[in-house]
């Protein structure tokens, strides 16, 4: 496994995104925090089938944490990500400094109202303005053809198709699948902190989700359904369920009905750790409206 380059300068990533389109290649931006897991590297091979090079960006942002948030204890190993990386294929790492994004006298946020406020951007104010904000930055600063998100966090995904769309930015956004573990478990940074006990509890959230979705597509009452969902992820040991909801998955509208192909979003808490999950549900045939 080759030794993967590393910049962390502008300059330095500019130059090296200019050799690889000389050479006649596509550029791919995985945006990262780091803390890579097999999810990540995923999106890595999607980035790989879409592009001749591919930079994997690493930078925790911390505009995308409020006050009191993981930022300072948010797990760090760049020596691992880039081992995993050179592995995936990667052919650039770019890993700026919090000044080489953020310089003095920085003022702009982006914000894509209409999509930021409910679901995490209720849990976490400001966290969306701040995750639109670093991925338009990413992308002036790479400037890539194409970006690779994964729908595990769907909500961001939804608002950087938004932004993306909305600000004429010329690059393709590609979503990854969300990888699970063999019990359901959605792959996460955050999984880490979880005890053996919570992983063991965790188990419950997917299987309540996958439950509402196959209650849902065979038509029973989005209501009921939701309800049920909630009920079992806290008589498994949960300790609090953020939300369960039913939403259109470009605009995040609440559906009280399946009449057309939506997104089933959650969020719960176990211990101190938030553990989010979102999966597609799809009307049974024949009772599309319209
Ligand atoms: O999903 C993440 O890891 C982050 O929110 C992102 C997109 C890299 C922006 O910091």
């Amino acid at each position: 496994m080759s030794a993967i380059q590393t910049v962390r300068d502008v300059a330095s990533l500019r130059a090296q995104v200019a050799a690889a389109r000389a050479e006649g290649r596509q550029v791919a931006l995985v945006p990262t925090m780091g803390a890579l897991h097999a999810g990540h590297l995923s999106l890595l091979d999607i980035a790989r089938a879409h592009a001749g090079f591919v930079v994997a960006s690493l930078f925790v942002n911390p505009a995308q944490f409020a006050p009191g948030e993981d930022f300072a204890r948010y797990p760090r190993d760049e020596a691992r990500d880039r081992a995993l990386l050179a592995g995936a294929g990667c052919d650039l790492l770019f890993a700026p400094e919090v000044e080489t994004v953020y310089p003095p006298g920085f003022r702009t946020s982006v914000t894509v109202p209409g999509l930021s406020e409910a679901f995490e951007g209720a849990a976490r104010p400001g966290h969306f303005a701040g995750v639109a904000t670093v991925v338009t930055k990413l992308f002036g600063m790479v400037q890539p053809d194409v970006a690779v998100f994964g729908e595990k966090d769907w909500q961001q995904l939804a608002i950087i198709r938004r932004l993306t769309a909305d600000l004429d930015l010329p690059v393709t956004i590609l979503a990854g699948p969300t990888r699970r573990d063999p019990d359901g478990l959605a792959l996460s940074s955050r999984n880490a902190y979880l005890s053996p006990a919570e992983r063991a509890v965790a188990a419950a959230f997917p299987r309540a989700l996958q439950e509402a979705a196959a209650a849902l597509a065979a038509g029973r009452d989005v209501g009921a359904s939701l309800a049920a969902a909630e009920r079992a992820i806290r008589a498994a040991g949960f300790d609090a369920v953020d939300y369960v909801a039913l939403v259109a998955p470009d605009t995040l509208a609440p559906l009280a009905a399946l009449d057309r192909p939506a997104r089933l979003l959650a969020a719960a808490r176990i211990g101190a750790t938030r553990l989010l999950d979102n999966l597609e549900v799809v009307p049974a045939t024949g009772e599309l409206g319209g």
